[in-house]
């Protein structure tokens, strides 16, 4: 028989980052008891990694923007298979959001006024992202933090969920380890919510950090949730690629928002080249335009380094590809060219993008303010997750809700900068909110011995093999898996490759079933790499999967063998399960129709 400690709640939030910070702040708030569980610390999540601001269409500093130009701008971002109905209640709720925040305590910069600032971001029509300097996430953090302290939450640290556990077809709680002694914990609980973030580690050069092993998304699909859109994977255009211990640390959007501009090799800004046709009348077509819409001028169209995400990637791989990359494999992102235009250039940018000039200062030793930055793209973000109900939260498994970036259907194809962070305080709210209420409705629920103790053999497994010769150990494991998904089913696909992706999951499955564990279980990093494994390889498989069922390109999903967007993919989405045969099953499910009103707001927008 296992031992382990018990830990009951009316609602368990799996991940502390800003979306399962925000849920535990409702739940508790509705009166539900609440246990929060992090992987790592408490304050160091992803969250922090949305750096240039939270997108919210408060029209502070340009009072056309409203929640219909939000919607629509959300829409075109994520090509229109996007939950329309989470678009617009993301566009309507975020303003109040980020008002509750700044009256829990976060401080924005702000404008001459005194209102809340806002900066410009890709594929946003107006300045939109409130933001503290380049520390937007971490000011949230922190804010949500405090305050979900005071509401009562009680928080496990360094605490990895093995399984979720089931009573009949409802979620009864979780069971997993305390990563610093080793020692099993069970958490009955009524309502559960995930809230782990995303599956940056699935790859070899990312911007996530060692705790996003798509756990949420895999114990979802263990416990019989449906996945969605799982073949949209967004690599952010910039991030550090020098030196290599540094490479995929994000370098925020934020400075293209201030007025950085990529260039090439020849020193040519090569985004004027390929700008994409629903953006053209959008789009400056000359550089002193696109500086004058960084400063704020409403009459001058953006810069093209300000397109959207998946775009800018794109052409940045276009460059390096075709061989005008910068020494170490990247392009430049240079903001200190406007000296040419301000005279106080380097106390602005120092003002302005404090994270980024101490980042390229103390890892690069490049000074921002006077030189230019080597980036490229960077696994960042995950659109694709757990399929929930737009107003609930709540997966197709009763008492199972996801919120934030491991829950699907906001972001459709393609996040806009910063809607990550909105998404998290709307979502959040409502996971927390539904969770509760299902938790005080539905009564109590059973734990089943059966389900923990194979959980608990399941996990310990790897010390045996351990004992045996010839074992491997789970990192290489790892690394191999990173390093084919990003050769394989990175920014540009193909079938052929794809398939052999396939293959290589299947022999990286076997391989991680024989994986090894040697010492006890007292802060084993080789035994917390092979409890990730599987996870890693479900998601893998799962955006494979997907990605090769979209015959087309369509956002952060390009396709070398289908480079055009096909309309008649455009009215699906992509759903993955596990199957009866406990294969991963794929499916196609059509878009919901879109209110009159809804598509009369598009239309307008156009
Ligand atoms: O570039 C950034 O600051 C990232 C923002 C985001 O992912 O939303």
């Amino acid at each position: 028989m296992a031992e382990y400690q018990t830990h009951a709640y009316d609602v368990l939030v799996i991940g502390a980052g800003g979306s399962g910070l925000r849920t535990a702040i409702e739940a508790s708030a509705a009166g539900a008891r609440v246990g929060v569980i992090t992987k790592s610390l408490l304050g160091k999540a992803h969250t922090v990694m949305a750096e240039g601001g939270v997108a919210a269409a408060l029209g502070n500093v340009d009072e056309r923007d409203n929640w219909r130009v939000h919607f629509s701008d959300t829409m075109r971002g994520g090509q229109y298979i996007n939950n329309w109905r989470m678009a617009e209640l993301h566009a309507k709720e975020a303003p109040d959001r980020v008002r509750e925040l700044e009256a829990w305590g976060a401080v924005f910069d702000r404008t001459k006024e005194g209102r809340i600032l806002q900066r410009n971001f890709g594929g946003h029509r107006y300045p939109r992202l409130a933001h503290v300097g380049d520390r937007t996430g971490l000011e949230m953090i922190r804010t949500l933090q405090d305050h979900g302290i005071h509401q009562g939450m009680e928080v496990h640290m360094e605490c990895t969920v093995l399984t979720l556990l089931m009573d009949g077809g409802r979620v009864a709680g979780a069971f997993g380890y305390d990563r610093e002694r080793g020692h099993f914990l069970l958490f009955p609980a009524k309502a559960v919510v995930l809230a782990t973030g995303g599956i940056g580690r699935a790859y070899r050069i990312t911007s996530n950090s060692w705790e996003y092993t798509g756990d949420g998304h895999a114990l979802a699909y263990h416990a019989g949730a449906t996945l969605m859109d799982m073949e949209f994977v967004q690599f952010h255009p910039t991030g550090m690629v020098w030196p290599p211990s540094v490479q995929g640390i994000l370098v925020t959007e934020g400075v293209r928002g201030e007025g950085g501009v990529l260039r090439n090799s020849h020193g040519r800004r090569f985004m004027f080249d390929d700008i994409p046709e629903n953006y053209r009348n959008q789009t400056a077509d000359n550089p002193e335009e696109g500086w004058r819409y960084t400063q704020g001028d409403k009459n001058a169209r953006r810069p093209p380094e300000l397109l959207t995400r998946d775009h800018v990637a794109r052409c940045i791989v276009r460059e390096i590809k075709e061989g005008r990359g910068s020494p170490h494999g990247g392009v430049y992102l240079d903001i200190s060219w406007i000296k040419e235009k301000l005279p106080n250039s380097e106390e602005h940018i120092k003002r302005k993008l404090p994270s980024m000039y101490h980042q390229f200062k103390q890892l690069a030793d490049i000074d921002i303010t006077k030189e230019p930055m080597e980036i490229g793209p960077t696994t960042h973000y995950m659109m694709g997750g757990v399929r929930v109900d737009a107003e609930t939260q709540m997966s197709s498994v009763p008492g199972l809700f996801a919120a934030g970036e491991c829950a699907a259907g906001l972001h459709g194809a393609n996040r806009l900068g910063g809607n990550s962070l909105s998404d998290l305080l709307v979502f959040g709210k409502r996971a927390g909110q539904y969770a509760a209420c299902f938790a005080k409705e539905n009564g109590d629920i059973a734990v089943d011995s059966v389900q923990v103790e194979r959980a608990a053999r399941e996990a310990l497994l790897p010390f045996e093999r351990g004992q045996k010769a010839g074992a491997e150990g789970a990192y290489q494991i790892q690394h191999d898996l990173q390093s084919m998904m990003q050769d394989l089913v990175g920014i540009v696909r193909k079938e052929s490759e794809m398939k052999q992706a396939l293959e290589g999951i299947q022999k990286l499955r076997e391989r991680a079933s024989r994986a090894g564990v040697n010492g006890n279980r007292e802060f084993n990093n080789g035994w917390h790499t092979a409890m990730d494994l599987p996870n890693l390889l479900s998601v893998s498989e799962a955006i494979t999967r997907a990605a090769l069922e979209r015959e087309e390109s369509r956002g952060a999903h390009f396709r070398d063998d289908w480079p055009e967007k096909n309309p008649e993919y455009g009215k699906f989405n992509i759903l993955v399960r596990q199957g009866r045969d406990g294969g991963m099953q794929i499916t196609r499910e059509p878009l919901a129709e879109m209110p009159h009103e809804l598509k009369q707001v598009i239309e307008e927008m156009k």
